[in-house]
């Protein structure tokens, strides 16, 4: 959570603002300019903990809200939370019972870093196309979609996918991102779901 330096202003801010991680402010940022979280809207989030997304979207919408990741989440009121693995197909039905209709998805998902630098960016671009097909499959049509990804290798590629799904695709920098960081998200509006009958899930 602390920068290289240690703890860092925003992460002390978080603590004092009682977020549980400064990731909270990313979503505050990308709402501020974007307006995708609307106040009835059914919100999941993919790869949520601690939870600060949570937090942030609890303050935007009453409607339900799910947060899945593979490290338990602590206990957020009005908000449902799973311990499971975002690739595994399966899940989709549980959401979509958890939630009915899913108006947006957010995902901050990032795979654990090993050093290797074209290994991890493939396991961010992979992981970021896991996403992708989670949301296609559990989305309403309209429906909006945050995505985390890193530039780099494939980064293209993922982004060409998502405009194949969604009218409006746009890349957004954190200003809260660490300084030099490859971080950027998508930022995807108004799912218009697959393109023709033959085409399914990614
Ligand atoms: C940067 S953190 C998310 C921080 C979160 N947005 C917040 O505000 O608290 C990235 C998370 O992605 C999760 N993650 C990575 N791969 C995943 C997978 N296959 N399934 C579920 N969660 C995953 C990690 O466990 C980690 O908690």
């Amino acid at each position: 959570m602390g920068s290289q330096w240690g703890r860092d202003r925003t992460y002390l801010r978080a603590v004092r603002e009682g977020y549980r991680s400064r990731a909270a402010y990313k979503l505050q940022e990308i709402q501020d300019r974007y307006h995708l979280i609307r106040d009835h809207d059914n919100v999941l989030d993919l790869g949520a903990a601690p939870g600060s997304w949570l937090q942030v979207a609890r303050g935007l919408t009453d409607g339900r809200l799910a947060g899945i990741d593979l490290s338990p989440i602590a206990p957020l009121e009005g908000v449902t939370t799973l311990v499971a693995d975002l690739t595994d197909h399966d899940l989709r039905e549980k959401v979509r019972s958890l939630l009915g209709t899913v108006n947006v998805v957010i995902s901050d998902a990032a795979p654990k870093l090993s050093g290797h630098r074209s290994y991890d960016q493939a396991r961010a671009i992979g992981l970021g196309e896991e996403v992708l097909a989670f949301a296609c499959d559990v989305l309403k049509p309209g429906g909006n979609l945050i995505l985390k990804s890193f530039q780099g290798e494939d980064f293209s590629t993922l982004l060409e996918e998502v405009r194949q799904y969604f009218f409006s695709v746009k890349t957004f920098k954190c200003q809260a991102s660490r300084k030099g960081s490859s971080e950027i998200y998508i930022i995807a509006r108004n799912f218009v779901g697959y393109r023709s009958e033959t085409e399914g899930p990614l």
